[in-house]
């Protein structure tokens, strides 16, 4: 989708649709203007369909011939208070949609405030909404209906020299999240989120491939036991980002990638398996953020990205339960059920990413369902024991507009962990899978402040709401690019 931005007012544009964000209860009065040059239609069409400007609503109108604009569109905001960014983000998404419902080729977009943040907010919100997954669509023959390409958008307000840029960079890193989520794992190997990695070469990123050997010489015994089951070979992952400038902050971002979680032997029910494509979704949004941050060029910060790819898969070299298993930290795992796969493989790159000397690590991981039972299917569970790094990671989720919820890790439940014949078992009791998973985690963190974001429900939605459409949404790349960025 294409921007631009000019600090022109409302009645100065021209094009096929107006768009104006309305505050619930604000009335029509600072469109009063445009009412009478359409004859108070506009206050007419509010008050025939009611319109309060409450959040996710929107009408619209025909202008006469010869008018400035086509389409005028009236867009809820909600309340005042309650409006932030991401009232912004939604509010774009609400626009862009109905300008291509209405055939706009040319859309001009007015809302509060504009200063450079809402305006970029805007450009994701847009651009999100309008991203469908064609990938594997071949071309009908006939097309039964023109394609509404989606409109150029004209932000009127004030921006910053970089505002679109930015704005089409982060949405471009959730895109490329998204796109590897939707694939599936046909495509989506190892191999191939290997080969993205090395894509983003191109982006001023290094990049760093440790095949099986590597891994084994590292003594990563936890990964290479969940990946010793699948035909195809494991691929470890590591990017890094290296700012301009003196570097003051070190920080590495590691995501479980399971490219498909079949279970293994302890195999998962077919009602649903399929979904497990998405069990990539903590690497997805690590190279999400690799590419948007090396687009938007942070000084003074280093960032490692790193995935330890593979399948799990049932097979006869798989691993059975009850296998023991020795981590790249010494410690020994008893595999009672090699479902609980992704812990598994974060182990060894938790160890990994720690060697690396950063201030920081953060790591996404679509880890349990029990997470889900917990938050359902928008909410992260987010685990540390540094206030610091908690607050940090908040602060840039509440600006991203995703949504994670503090979880308890200061609970004995870790006593359920123990092993007769190893260090510790693979999984805990029957209750509080998420916060045995994020304590299981622990055991391969010595002191670095470390955060966990459990991101099962939110990889994925079953509905569109806002601009998160049907199927993956790429979440949690906003946010490591809010934190990276310092925001
Ligand atoms: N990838 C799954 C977690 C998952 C399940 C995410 C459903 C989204 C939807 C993970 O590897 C897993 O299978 N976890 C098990 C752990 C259990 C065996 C202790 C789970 O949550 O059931
Ligand atoms: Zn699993
Ligand atoms: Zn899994």
């Amino acid at each position: 989708m294409e921007f631009a931005i000019e600090n022109q007012p409302l009645l100065a544009y021209q094009g096929d649709g107006l768009a104006v964000g309305i505050f619930e209860g604000e009335g029509l009065t600072k469109l009063a203007q445009l009412d009478e040059k359409l004859d108070g239609q506009l206050s007419e069409i509010v008050s025939e369909e009611q319109f309060k400007g409450k959040v996710g609503t929107k009408v619209s109108l025909r202008t006469a011939p010869g008018f400035p604009v086509r389409k005028v569109i009236l867009v809820g905001l909600g309340t005042q208070e309650k409006y932030n960014l991401d009232g912004a983000r939604r509010a774009a998404a609400v626009a862009v949609r109905a300008a291509q419902q209405l055939k706009c080729k040319t859309l001009g977009f007015s809302l509060p405030g504009p200063d450079p943040a809402t305006l970029q907010a805007a450009v994701e919100g847009s651009a999100l909404a309008v991203h469908e997954f064609k990938k594997f669509k071949s071309q009908p023959t006939e097309p039964a209906e023109t394609p509404t390409a989606p409109p150029t958008m004209t932000l009127l307000g004030q921006g910053a020299e970089n505002t679109i840029a930015r704005g089409q960079a982060v949405a471009a890193g959730t895109l490329l999240a998204r796109e590897l989520v939707s694939a599936p794992a046909n495509y989506v190997t190892p191999s191939y989120l290997a080969e993205q990695a090395q894509e983003l070469t191109t982006w001023g990123l290094d990049c760093q491939i440790l095949e099986q050997a590597d891994c084994a010489a590292l003594g990563m015994g936890a990964y290479l036991g969940v990946a010793q089951g699948s035909d195809l070979p494991p691929k470890f992952i590591h990017l890094t980002y290296t700012g301009a400038g003196e570097i003051t902050r070190r920080l590495a971002i590691v995501g479980k990638g399971i490219t498909f979680d079949s279970g293994g032997l302890s195999i998962k029910s077919a009602k649903g398996m399929e979904l497990m494509k998405f069990d990539m979704g903590g690497a997805a949004a690590t190279l999400g953020a690799a590419r948007a941050i090396a687009e938007l060029k942070p000084a003074g910060v280093l960032v490692h990205f790193i995935v330890a790819a593979t399948e799990n898969m049932p097979s006869g070299k798989a691993v059975h339960p009850g296998d023991i298993l020795t981590a790249s930290n010494g410690k020994t795992i008893e595999v009672d059920n090699t479902d609980a796969e992704g812990r598994l493989t974060l182990a060894d790159s938790l160890v990994y990413a720690e060697k690396l000397e950063v201030d920081a690590i953060v790591d996404l991981a679509t880890l349990t369902g029990a997470c889900m039972v917990a938050l359902g299917n928008d909410v992260a569970g987010l685990f540390s024991e540094d206030p610091a790094l908690s607050k940090e990671i908040e602060q840039a989720a509440e600006l991203a507009g995703e949504k994670v919820w503090p979880m308890p890790m200061d609970v004995p439940y870790f006593d359920s962990m123990k092993s007769l014949v190893a260090d510790m078992k693979n999984i805990g009791g029957q209750y509080g899978g998420a916060i045995t998973a994020a304590l299981f985690l622990k055991q391969f963190i010595i002191k670095t402040p470390w955060l966990h974001l459990d991101i099962a429900g939110p990889v994925w939605s079953e509905r569109q709401h806002g601009y998160i459409n049907k199927g993956a949404t790429g979440f949690g790349v906003r946010t490591l690019v809010n934190w990276v960025l310092g925001r």
